[in-house]
């Protein structure tokens, strides 16, 4: 099966050091969104796209990329890292997908280390993650995916 997964990873490079553990693992393509635009999605079974969350959201210029080319991609999953998890930030990318019309086929959240804001004066929360735990959970999400 074909899998690449674009990403955006500013903050902390929290959500870059997931995607690098399945890169790695399963021998994906991965692709940082500036050097997206050249993919072919055609070509892939399933496309996954990776983001911190800010401001509850995955990265805008994410999800309009997603809008953009949703016609050529069959299969999707979404991997998110968050300072804090929360329901709605799932709710978003269901909804998400749902509006672009792709198949979705699940989404992994784990906990990201955060110093945006006034979260730095107390050095941050969620200090350690993604840690190895939140890696060995992400491998099972993927395993979970491609047996669908
Ligand atoms: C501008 C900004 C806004 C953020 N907004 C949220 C938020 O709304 N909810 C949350 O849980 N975390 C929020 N965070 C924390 C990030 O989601 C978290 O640190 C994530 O792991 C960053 O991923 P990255 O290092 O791959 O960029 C925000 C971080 C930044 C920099």
């Amino acid at each position: 099966m074909r899998v690449c997964i674009i990403y955006v990873s500013f903050h902390h490079g929290n959500t870059k050091k997931l995607v690098d553990a399945i890169t790695t693992r399963y021998g994906f393509d991965a692709f940082e969104l500036k050097e997206a635009e050249h993919v072919d999605f055609t070509t892939y079974d399933v496309v996954g796209f990776a983001s911190g969350i800010y401001y509850a959201k995955m990265n805008i210029q994410l999800t309009d990329f997603i809008a953009t080319h949703h016609h050529e991609i069959k299969n999707s999953f979404a991997m998110v890292t968050c300072g804090m998890k929360r329901r709605k930030q799932k709710q978003f990318i269901t909804d998400f997908f749902k509006l672009c019309e792709i198949n979705l086929l699940g989404i992994y959240t784990c906990r990201g280390f955060d110093t945006y804001g006034p979260l730095k004066y107390i050095g941050g929360i969620a200090r350690k993650h993604p840690n190895a735990s939140d890696i060995q959970q992400a491998y099972n999400f993927i395993d979970t995916i491609l047996s669908k």
